[in-house]
């Protein structure tokens, strides 16, 4: 070897290690350090690397790489099951062309077939088998030889059936899925609880499953598509077509926008349509599987130890570009956690101009190791905030180091005992002051929406809001605040009435508001169903809460000590001497909806609120997008796109009348 080749060993050794450092992290640890694009960016180079130098390798040197192991190592949690068939992973085209040699490869061994498309599912595989029409075993995975037993977990979820009216053995596969209204739901649950976020909904479903407590698996509201039978021939089954009509008539939850195809060019209309119709989604995929439909040759064809020849994956290019990273600075949130945050050179990602993006937490920086003027890659999904997700390019040797002050008080930044977030711990620190302000008058909490953000930040300045009370005695000023540049007598009229009306709000509402740590939306409902009256809260023995399980040790510790903090008291009281003293107010009276998820559009003949209050009060949900999850679209006269995604989706469309009889049967 010379100079130059040893140098290239090299570089392709530090890759491989990278992707092994990688698939640890998303195999093992369930928590990917880099983003599905960026892994095949890197993972397709190697591969190409390693091809065009392959004589620098010994053929045991070549075994070893990550680019030859059937991934995913397994933990020791969860008993391990030997798959009798293994699960196979799928080879991954990007451009026409490559299929068209998928294609020509079925071509040497038949003139006569069609395809059966269908979209990739961005989830975790799982292997169901049942006997005598009764699920009885769920297997992962793992390394696709040998899977874990997650048979309870799988159990807790709805969309899988635990009786089929089938006898005969059964063994199925497809995909489990956390949908995106249920993840958006679990973010917002942990963001009230001031826990980690779930990074995408593939995450959120992998560290789901993988719980040892199957009650949490039920809250949590994982689903499932199933696409795929073993030893079809054995059910009178002979195309992938057949299989989809066979699992859904028993009841499996099968894809609506899978179907089959005749021809290439059907396919490329496919991937065209599809690039849209995958927005409206209410779960991830990550591009699109091409089978061929006809099973009996699919033993001709084989397969290779990674994946079969009679199926294909195609990939869309991401919504992914690079920048350079020009500043990292950090923000401080209502407990005092601090997020970090990206400068960056201004460009355009999916149609928009972006030069901010968030980093999440020390952390993250340091995983993926950047600086300040590296290259990076950065990512837009859905209406979430870009996110930096790798870095591109090495510009900065050094290492970012974690902020050690608070820009708004200066005072001394710690990490937490996990050694994962950094908290400002000043008490009086103005910023977490504001943000715990703002949070009292936010929607979920008492939804002062007349006072806002920008007129919480201008009078705490003019020092006439320092604390939670001084809200309730911002009447006080009106007359100061009539003469502020850009008030007026109405608009400061429609904020002390909004302030007035506050006081009327749940106690749910109320309790929520107080920023009590890890209090979020649903244990605040709890908490108030338990207390009844505000009032109650300075005598009730929160110690009864140990015997529900599901509420956590950790909660009621917090809420000992929060209630009999000498700060907190006074304010209760204080609260309570303003009358803000509000009661419990259980909303739901009936449960003829039960759980059933609505959308409101479209003009009817009472505002939106009072059909949203209704169906709450009869046990159902109420949405503001419309998805596949959705049973009903209320629809009013000039009902505009959501119209249109619920019949593209089969979401049942009803008017007044038909909610009413709804309601009434
Ligand atoms: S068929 C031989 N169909 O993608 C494997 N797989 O990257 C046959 N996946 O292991 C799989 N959606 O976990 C098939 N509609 C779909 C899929 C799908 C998602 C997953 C599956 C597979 C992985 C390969």
């Amino acid at each position: 070897m010379n100079e130059n080749e040893i140098k290239i060993k090299n570089e392709i050794i530090a890759l491989q290690n990278k992707i092994n450092e990688w698939d640890k992290h998303y195999y093992d640890l369930d928590n990917p350090i880099v983003s599905d694009e960026i892994y095949d960016i890197e993972y397709n180079k190697l591969k190409k690397y390693e091809e065009q130098y392959s004589y620098l390798f010994s053929d045991l040197e070549l075994k070893k790489s990550p680019t030859n192991k059937i991934n995913a190592h397994l933990s020791r949690i969860f008993s391990k099951v030997e798959h009798d068939y293994p699960m196979l992973s799928l080879n991954k085209t990007y451009t026409i062309e490559e299929i068209k040699k998928f294609v020509d490869n079925i071509k040497k061994i038949t003139e006569k077939f069609s395809f059966f498309v269908e979209p990739k599912i961005d989830g975790l595989s799982i292997s169901i088998k049942y006997k005598n029409g009764k699920l009885f075993k769920a297997v992962t995975r793992g390394n696709g030889q040998i899977g874990e037993d997650v048979t309870s977990n799988i159990l807790q979820i709805k969309d899988i059936p635990k009786k089929i009216a089938y006898q005969k053995n059964l063994e199925v596969r497809g995909e489990v899925f956390l949908p995106i209204n249920q993840f958006e739901e679990l973010n917002k649950t942990l963001a009230s609880e001031n826990k980690p976020l779930m990074a995408n909904p593939r995450n959120a479903a992998a560290g789901t499953l993988r719980q040892l407590n199957p009650e949490i698996v039920k809250q949590r509201n994982l689903s499932a598509f199933l696409y795929y039978i073993i030893n079809p021939k054995k059910h009178n089954i002979f195309s992938m077509e057949d299989s989809f009509k066979f699992l859904k008539n028993l009841g499996f939850l099968v894809t609506k926008e899978s179907k089959k195809l005749n021809s290439i060019e059907e396919i490329e209309a496919y991937i065209t349509n599809f690039k849209e119709l995958k927005k409206t989604l209410d779960y991830e995929t990550d591009g699109i599987v091409i089978k061929l439909n006809e099973i009996e040759y699919y033993e001709k064809l084989g397969q290779t130890s990674k994946f079969p020849h009679w199926a294909v994956a195609f990939k869309y290019e991401p919504d992914i570009t690079s920048t350079i990273l020009r500043d990292i600075f950090i923000t401080i949130g209502r407990t005092g956690v601090v997020t970090y945050n990206a400068k960056l050179d201004e460009v355009e990602l999916s149609g928009t101009k972006v030069s901010f993006a968030t980093l999440n937490n020390y952390e993250f920086i340091n995983n993926l190791n950047i600086n300040i003027g590296d290259a990076v890659y950065i990512k837009k999904s859905g209406e979430i905030i870009p996110c930096v997700i790798g870095l591109a390019n090495k510009n900065n040797t050094e290492v970012f180091k974690p902020i050690e002050k608070c820009p708004y008080c200066n005072n001394q930044i710690y990490f937490n005992d996990t050694g994962l977030e950094q908290f400002c711990l000043n008490e009086n620190c103005p910023e977490i002051k504001i943000r715990k302000l703002i949070h009292f008058t936010s929607k979920e909490a008492l939804d002062i929406n007349s006072l806002g953000e920008k007129n919480i930040i201008l009078f705490h300045k003019l020092n006439y809001i320092n604390e939670i009370t001084d809200i309730f005695k911002l009447k006080n000023y009106q007359e100061e605040l009539i003469n502020l540049s850009g008030f007026g007598e109405i608009s400061v009229k429609k904020i002390i009435s909004s302030i007035e009306e506050a006081k009327n709000k749940s106690l749910e509402k109320l309790i929520f508001g107080l920023s009590i740590p890890l209090v979020g939306i649903k244990s605040a409902k709890f908490i108030a169903s338990k207390v009844l009256k505000f009032e109650n809260v300075l005598d009730f023995d929160f110690s009864v809460f140990e015997e529900y399980h599901d509420f956590g040790n950790k909660i009621t510790a917090n809420l000992i000590e929060w209630f009999s903090n000498e700060k907190n008291i006074k304010l209760i009281k204080e609260l309570i001497s303003l009358n803000v003293n509000p009661i419990y107010i259980n909303e739901q009276k009936t449960d003829i909806l039960n759980n059933l998820a609505f959308v409101i559009t479209g003009t009817l003949s009472k505002p939106r609120s009072f059909f949203e209050k209704l169906i709450i009060e009869n046990g159902g949900q109420v949405f503001s997008a419309v998805s596949s999850n959705i049973k009903y679209l209320l629809a009013g006269e000039k009902a505009g796109s959501k119209l249109v995604k619920a019949k593209k989706l089969n979401v049942q469309v009803i008017s007044e009348k038909e909610f009413y009889e709804l309601l009434n049967s």
